[in-house]
């Protein structure tokens, strides 16, 4: 029963959702790998990008994971369906759980998403969105320098406002009153975006949701970790592993998280 969650992202981004992951479900083993040398993805060809995911998963199936979490909304739109089709064990990604967040919250049923070229251009939102709420209305904005100013460590400050500020400015005569962060780097500039777009617009990310159904998938498929256990927790990334570690320290939340549980590696795809 002490097989881990696997858990993958083009970089940083999907550690958010592993923070999240770690609060909800306590007593879980996260193996997770970061493909920071590659990131973004976002730009890439819809090939490179399920060519990419899948290098990543065929490390992690070497791992024996119980469950995948594809903790990135690019990836989530180019490779889920094919994921879900070849694996045997459960698979989820982040686009659907956003989806539903946004429309437990949008009161006028007009919602924006903001995430990479590849999602935005992939429609993924608009169809999970249309899919649980026909009428929904939404508008999508693609954010290229928010990935990169991320990866870089940028998160606040002058830097982080101006880029977030111009990028976002048609929003600020829109009616939509409900934002999805649709890409998994953004909930580490979420400051940065809701004081500019100010309290009207709720912001949400898809990190809850993800987590919640994490173990709503680990409870029917009867392999929750019901029994508190000291495991450590393994973080690959193809990339640079000291800042990848900074990273990482700096996202999660000590309250909930022993660093002391947490390996770093580095892995080459
Ligand atoms: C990217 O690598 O461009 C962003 C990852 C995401 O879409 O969540």
């Amino acid at each position: 029963m002490d097989r881990a969650i696997g858990v993958i992202d083009s970089g940083v981004g999907g550690l958010t959702v592993a923070n999240e992951l770690l609060r909800q479900l306590p007593n879980e083993r996260l193996i997770y790998v970061g493909d920071t040398l590659r990131c973004p993805y976002g730009p890439r060809n819809a090939q490179e990008v399920l060519t990419f995911t899948w290098e990543m998963v065929e490390f992690l199936l070497t791992k024996n994971i119980k469950m995948l979490v594809v903790a990135c909304n690019t990836a989530t739109a180019f490779a889920l369906e094919s994921l879900q089709e070849k694996l045997t064990i459960p698979v989820i990604g982040v686009i659907q759980p956003g989806a539903r967040a946004a429309i437990n919250v949008t009161k006028n049923n007009q919602v924006g998403v903001i995430g990479t070229e590849g999602t935005i251009n992939s429609q993924a939102y608009v169809q999970a969105l249309k899919q649980i709420k026909e009428e929904i209305q939404v508008q999508s904005l693609a954010c290229p320098l928010f990935v990169p100013m991320v990866e870089r460590g940028i998160l606040n400050g002058e830097e982080a406002e101006e880029i977030v500020a111009s990028t976002l400015q048609v929003f600020k005569t829109t009616q939509i009153d409900t934002l999805i962060l649709g890409c998994t780097h953004y909930p580490l500039i979420k400051d940065t975006i809701q004081s500019t777009l100010g309290n009207k617009i709720h912001v949400i990310s898809s990190s809850e949701e993800t987590a919640r159904e994490t173990s709503l998938i680990l409870e029917m498929n009867g392999l929750l970790q019901i029994e508190p256990a000291t495991y450590k927790h393994e973080f690959y990334t193809t990339g640079d592993i000291d800042h990848f570690q900074k990273m990482t320290e700096r996202i999660f939340n000590r309250t909930w998280i022993d660093r002391d549980l947490i390996r770093f590696w580095h892995v080459k795809l």
